[in-house]
């Protein structure tokens, strides 16, 4: 019956995990997939969710089926929490609760393939390799636009800026509002600037994934670029994931957000997006909308929980790791590790050198050359720069 199905070649990212959880050496490191360990090396339960948890515990509601769209509560706060003041009237707006930032990508692409018969996206190169997969599996086509300069280890803005000028009306634009991933290299506020004019003239439909909101300037300015979108009356698609500045991962809590422009437009588009959900997975799960939609809905806790973010940016590792490696390999630039955003730093390692990494050092880092910064302690990061600069200096 099963004989014609190919083996799985596996993950890029998750894979790599599983083979890190088998790997029985103490010293191993995991810098692979992205998540947050504290100083400790364990991944935290913020205070905040702690608490939020206490106090839903205290009422034991029964586990009944969530609507189709998710708690009502929980999506007024994430509306709140990325659109601020200038929130969309509900006429314009649709907002789902969906499994995680991954489950925001695949209802939306989903919607999209549904009603924009044979679509392409536009996705930066490099991305997240789950981009390719969600939407491909979804019946899109994946065309790349120019993104990262290996030169200058910033951003080939030029390029990327003549591509998306020059694509046709309509079409579908993949980008990430902050902390691209894997580069952590972001378009200033300037070049934002340029990129949403160019979608407005080109009549194009952004696609934004927001996985890091806060992790780069504030949870205001990494939203910046949708919040133009909105000013200017832009349709979009945003899907946003609380699985890394909640540390909620097991919990898949994210959202679908759809801004549309022409009014009354949003209760069709909520319609398709309910149908999308329940051809899927029928509705979402409860538990981690509550404590977000508790965290965020406090006053207190939500001015506890911003902190909490501040202390997971990662910016001292990102400089402990600068300076080690600068010392250790003293004619290298690793200046780049300090302007990247985010939890991931993009070395430059090549695949080779990655594998010797993980192979003599236990230490995990994806294909790409891209780390997670945020899997950096005190224990370990004198050992990761020593085990970079050794693959460095071949
Ligand atoms: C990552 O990029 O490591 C994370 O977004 C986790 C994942 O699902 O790949």
């Amino acid at each position: 019956m099963f004989s014609h199905l190919p083996p799985y070649a596996g993950d890029p990212i998750l894979s790599l995990m599983e083979q890190y959880l088998r790997d029985e050496r103490p010293a191993k490191v995991n810098l692979g997939i992205g998540v947050y360990a504290d100083g400790q090396g364990a991944i935290p339960v913020l205070a905040t969710v702690r608490a939020a948890d206490a106090e839903l515990a205290k009422v034991q509601a029964p586990f009944t089926y969530l609507p189709m769209e998710g708690h009502a509560g929980y999506r007024q706060a994430v509306a709140q929490l990325l659109f601020g003041a200038d929130q969309p009237a509900p006429e314009h707006l649709a907002v789902v609760q969906t499994l995680g930032g991954s489950g925001a990508l695949k209802v939306g692409a989903d919607l999209i393939a549904r009603f924009f018969p044979q679509p392409t996206i536009w996705i930066p190169d490099p991305t997240w390799d789950n981009h390719i997969g969600i939407f491909e599996g979804a019946g899109f086509k994946t065309e790349r636009y120019p993104y990262y300069d290996a030169q200058t280890k910033g951003l080939a803005f030029d390029a990327m800026l003549g591509k998306i000028a020059a694509l046709p009306k309509g079409a579908v634009l993949l980008l990430h509002p902050c902390c691209h991933n894997p580069t952590g290299v972001d378009p200033t506020r300037a070049q934002w600037e340029q990129i949403v004019d160019a979608i407005e003239r080109g009549g194009l439909l952004p696609f934004f994934d927001l996985a890091y909101q806060g992790f780069a300037q504030s949870l205001d300015d990494d939203v910046w670029p949708v919040r133009e979108c909105l000013r200017r009356g832009i349709a979009f698609f945003l899907g946003n994931s609380f699985s890394k500045i909640f540390s909620l991962y097991g919990e898949r809590v994210g959202a679908l957000s759809v801004f549309c422009p022409q009014k009354n437009e949003a209760a069709n588009v909520l319609g398709q997006l309910k149908l999308t959900v329940r051809r899927n997975y029928s509705s979402p799960p409860m538990h981690g909308a509550l404590v977000v939609a508790k965290v965020l809905g406090d006053a207190a806790l939500r001015t506890q929980w911003q902190a909490e973010v501040e202390t997971m940016r990662v910016r001292d590792m990102r400089s402990k790791l600068h300076q080690q490696l600068s010392r250790a390999v003293p004619d290298r630039d690793f200046g780049f590790l300090l302007r990247q955003n985010g939890m991931f730093g993009y070395t430059g390692l090549t695949v080779a050198q990655v594998d010797r990494l993980r192979e003599e050092f236990g230490v995990y880092a994806v294909g790409s050359g891209r780390i997670c910064v945020a899997g950096l302690n005190d224990g370990n990061v004198a050992r990761v720069a020593e085990a970079m600069a050794e693959v460095l200096r071949g």
